[in-house]
């Protein structure tokens, strides 16, 4: 044997993982989205990142495919080949497509990774059909694939918590700033696991489950998925305020000048200066705002409750028996997603 061979060989990194992934399952997704109506199909395609308006391939296509990772990495880590995850993958990944379709609309958003929206392209009414044909597709999915009363159960919870998340949400946004009828942090915390961790959850759950993993393990990582939700969105709270807009694609203070009720806000909200926050956040003053949430801990608040929350992800995964090398992955994709250096 050789020195070099003898090395220990380094992990893959996160971004090989996502693109190990990726490819595993793109056949699949492809052949599924081929089945739709071609003008359906197109608008998934668009709202996949593979392709422009009138269907013109895109150069470099897609996203990172989180949760399509997530549903094989669960497959491997109950002990299986990652393509037995593949369903899951493609379920996961429409639903999230959809999900994605529809909150745009709801949102009222006109752009999305720097493109316009599905609805602004195509029109709201055609933008409808495109997710409801997504959703239909991702049933299918599961329903023809291994397990399938199992899994469509996992995914029809998942849903309704989505459905859930999705309008507390919506209704957070028409409640005061301050008094007894403000939003609390301990709801929003409810309100990121449905929107967020409910489908993230889905994913490595549905996989393990596809994966023949036995149920304490199932539902190990949908509970880390799920914790995994609410830090993710606790993160994209901190950038939607604070970050490089260079970075997230996202204009500056863009979820102050919409008055969000994201984490730092309602944690600084909770705080002494409480009213002062809440008539600047009226008067649409988004750089002192930011400052003074700043000021009073929300940043702060927010990033040590994704910690809380990583935490509590990576206590799941422990408390299980997982294939070592995707159980490794798995951790590696939270830090990736969580990002350290906030
Ligand atoms: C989207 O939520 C989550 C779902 C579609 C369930 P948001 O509205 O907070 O996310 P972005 O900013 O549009 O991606
Ligand atoms: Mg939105
Ligand atoms: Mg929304």
């Amino acid at each position: 044997m050789t020195a070099v061979s003898s090395a220990v060989q380094a992990p893959p990194s996160v971004p090989q993982v996502l693109e190990r992934c990726r490819e595993l399952v793109r056949p699949a997704l492809t052949r599924a989205v081929g089945r739709l109506h071609p003008w359906v199909g197109e608008m998934a395609g668009y709202s996949l990142g593979w392709c422009e308006v009138g269907g013109a391939p895109v150069a470099a296509p897609g996203g990172k495919g989180v949760r399509q990772a997530l549903a094989v990495l669960g497959a491997e880590a109950a002990g299986a080949p990652g393509r037995a995850g593949v369903p899951a993958a493609v379920a996961v990944e429409l639903v999230h497509t959809f999900s994605l379709l529809h909150d745009d609309i709801m949102d009222g958003d006109p752009t999305r990774r720097r493109r316009p929206t599905v609805w602004k392209a195509y029109g709201t009414g055609p933008a409808v059909l495109a997710g409801d044909a997504l959703f239909a597709l991702a049933v299918e999915t599961l329903a023809t694939a291994p397990d399938g009363p199992a899994t469509v159960r996992l995914l029809s919870t998942a849903l309704a918590d989505l459905v859930r998340g999705q309008a507390d949400d919506l209704l957070f946004a028409t409640r005061p700033w301050t008094g007894p009828q403000r939003v609390r942090p301990a709801e929003y915390r409810t309100m990121a696991e449905h929107k967020t961790g409910a489908l993230l959850g889905c994913a490595a759950a549905l996989g393990a489950a596809l994966g023949g993993a036995p149920e304490p393990t199932v539902t190990a990582l949908d509970r880390a998925g799920r914790h995994l939700g609410v830090a993710f969105q606790l993160t994209d709270d901190v950038l939607g305020i604070w970050g490089d807009p260079a970075v997230t694609g996202k204009p500056v203070h863009g979820d102050l000048r919409e008055r969000k009720r994201t984490f730092p806000v309602l944690s600084a909200l909770d705080s002494p200066a409480g009213g002062r926050l809440a008539a600047l956040l009226e008067a649409g003053r988004t750089e002192a705002a930011s400052l003074l949430i700043e000021e009073a801990g929300g940043r702060t608040a927010a990033l040590a409750e994704a910690r809380l929350h990583t935490a509590a992800a990576r206590t799941a995964l422990a408390g299980v028996p997982l294939a070592p090398g995707a159980a490794g992955e798995l951790r590696s994709l939270l830090d990736f997603l969580v990002r350290r250096d906030l």
